[in-house]
């Protein structure tokens, strides 16, 4: 479905053509100033000069032509030469019904969708899942979710970091505690148990203790280096504890990522990626992209437009190990061949810009990937305490993911129960749900590149640009439509009619922005956008709601209408929360 803004731009655009202007300059905008107009045009100032004319003159000829057209209202022009203009009451209300009868809400979806390959979360495997990683599970999550919105083919893509140095120092550890374990005993041929000689809760204890011990202790840091190098090259029975490893985190990952609402269609790691290494080297040295450096083996990737110096990729150092970056390539490599996507992004920390710069131009130069495909980096900030550091526990650690949540859960809790009457199950379930958002539109009302700072008292609030704000009025909808149900009444076949008063107007314009910015979203890879946009809807909805008498509007056809536009505004601030991933409760 055409834009409203587009509707209203073609408009101007005839009306300039046929007052002997150029149609270019009818270029229409929201209006900064809503208390006088919905939509303005400064196309007159601009064509002053080309038509040597006074702009008010032109903006005059312009606006006369816009007179009596089906979807202005008001049109005037004024000094010293803008076009102010209101959407006609008519087209206002038809275009909301058009919205409401058609799929998607209006959603224009692509015509040729793309193969979008989203590489976000993450995690560590082998290591707790910490608040760092929460913002790349959220924002990946989002992105994904709009992306699909559009139409496009979307696979998000886990990257679990699974094959590092932490695992030498896990199997390091395992050793000096258990080394009895046939895993350790080189003579051993026969195969090894099923079952992981760790839990879940061992495992995040073995690898801080071993990573603490490996910085103190040189000889143990060589052994665990040593034992990663023999995972690396196949031993077999570091091979098996690897998979043990693997597994167990796995399970416990996949808990962590659906207690967040967070789903992954493809859970490959930086492991998967080693088959493709030896081949892309080769080719790498025999086509002569690659070359020694120092010892290492290094691609140049820098530019001569370059403002600061890129240096180059490196792909294998001196003793022939390989790095992030050969990984990252040998995934680019693996994911060519297996989905050849239009486009990948990475939702990663801003810290990792620089690597990413060089991941890409040698993806590019080396032809790993083709020209065509776009490589995004979408790096995120970092998430601060209110003291302005990175975020951490009371006791200064690195806060793990489970506890945010919980204490989320907690405060919201104490909150709902504090307000309300109601049973204590309801309010733990109300709580989780809600808790969700806090920490979702928390997130993502911010630029993704920005540091934030995570504030439980203000993202648990009911009031305010927040997520319990907009599951409140969602929850404030429901509640008026349940009432009119209940009265008897249906919200099938309702219309949306004229607005009766400016709040209704304004709930209305704001409704009818949801494609236009859903798919700016998309385009700029922008969750905020959309929570500033449902903020903008939910404080639109709520000036109305207390102007207005809904259920108790004598007017049948009135009050009718109001219910459909409720319902849609229900619609569209549920779509919105969809993709920024949380949804509402019946009550809260
Ligand atoms: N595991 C990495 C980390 O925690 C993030 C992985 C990002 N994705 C990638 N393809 N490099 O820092």
């Amino acid at each position: 479905m055409k834009k409203l803004i587009d509707l209203v731009a073609e408009e101007m655009a005839e009306a300039f053509e046929a007052a002997g202007y150029d149609r270019s300059l009818a270029r229409v905008t929201l209006s900064n100033r809503p208390d006088l107009c919905e939509y303005q045009c400064n196309g007159a100032m601009a064509g002053a000069k080309q038509y040597k004319k006074a702009p008010i003159a032109i903006a005059g000829d312009v606006a006369a032509r816009l007179a009596d057209n089906k979807y202005i209202g008001e049109v005037q022009a004024v000094s010293p030469g803008f076009i102010n203009l209101t959407v006609s009451k008519k087209a206002a209300a038809d275009y909301l019904n058009e919205m409401q009868a058609e799929e998607g809400l209006g959603v224009e979806k692509a015509k040729e969708p793309q193969t979008i390959l989203i590489d976000y979360g993450g995690p560590n495997v082998a290591k707790p899942l910490h608040v760092g990683h929460l913002r790349s599970a959220i924002i990946g999550e989002s992105l994904k979710r709009i992306a699909r919105k559009m139409g496009h083919l979307v696979l998000g893509d886990i990257h679990l970091g699974d094959w590092g140095y932490q695992m030498g120092l896990i199997i390091t550890e395992l050793r000096s505690r258990k080394p009895g374990l046939p895993y350790f005993d080189e003579g051993y041929e026969g195969g090894y148990p099923s079952e992981a000689p760790f839990t879940i809760e061992e495992l995040e204890e073995i690898y801080p203790t071993a990573s603490a011990k490996a910085k103190e202790d040189e000889a143990y840091r060589e052994e665990a280096l040593h034992a990663t190098y023999l995972l690396q090259n196949g031993h077999r029975g570091y091979t098996a504890i690897w998979r043990h490893i693997l597994d167990v985190s796995v399970t416990d990952l996949k808990k962590n990522y659906a207690n967040l609402n967070v789903e992954f269609d493809l859970w490959k790691g930086e492991a998967d990626a080693q088959e493709f290494i030896p081949d892309m080297i080769e080719r790498l040295k025999a086509e002569g992209y690659a070359h020694i450096d120092e010892g290492a083996l290094v691609i140049d990737v820098h530019k001569e437009d370059d403002t600061k110096e890129i240096p180059p990729c490196m792909i294998q150092k001196s003793d022939g190990a390989s790095l992030y970056g050969t990984t990252d390539l040998a995934t680019l490599v693996q994911r060519e061949r297996d989905y050849h996507p239009d486009q990948i992004i990475y939702v990663v920390d801003k810290r990792q810009e620089l690597h990413f710069v060089q991941v890409f131009r040698a993806a590019k130069k080396t032809g790993i990937v083709p020209e065509r495909t776009a490589l995004k980096f979408l790096g995120f900030g970092t998430m601060n305490g209110k003291d302005g550091k990175p975020f951490k526990t009371r006791e200064g650690g690195v806060m793990r993911l489970e506890d945010l949540i919980a204490g989320i859960e907690e405060e919201m809790y104490k909150k709902i129960a504090e307000n309300r009457t109601v049973e204590e199950g309801e309010a733990k379930e109300t709580a989780k749900v809600v808790g969700m958002s806090a920490i979702k539109y928390g997130d993502l009302s911010n630029q993704a590149s920005k540091d934030y700072v995570f504030d439980v008292d203000r993202f648990t609030s009911f009031e305010g640009n927040t997520g319990p704000y907009i599951l409140y009025t969602i929850v404030r909808i429901k509640s008026i439509l349940n009432k009119y149900k209940e009265q008897g009444g249906s919200l099938s076949g309702l219309l949306v009619g004229e607005a009766g008063s400016g709040s209704e107007k304004a709930l209305m314009l704001e409704i009818a922005r949801y494609n236009e910015v859903m798919e700016t979203a998309y385009e700029e890879l922008a969750p905020h956008k959309i929570c500033a946009y449902i903020y903008d809807v939910a404080n639109a909805m709520n000036r109305f709601y207390h102007e207005t008498k809904i259920l108790t509007e004598e007017d049948e056809a009135v009050r009718r209408s109001y219910i459909a536009l409720l319902s849609l505004t229900k619609d569209v601030l549920e779509a919105c929360t969809d993709v920024l991933g949380f949804s509402a409760p019946e009550r809260m």
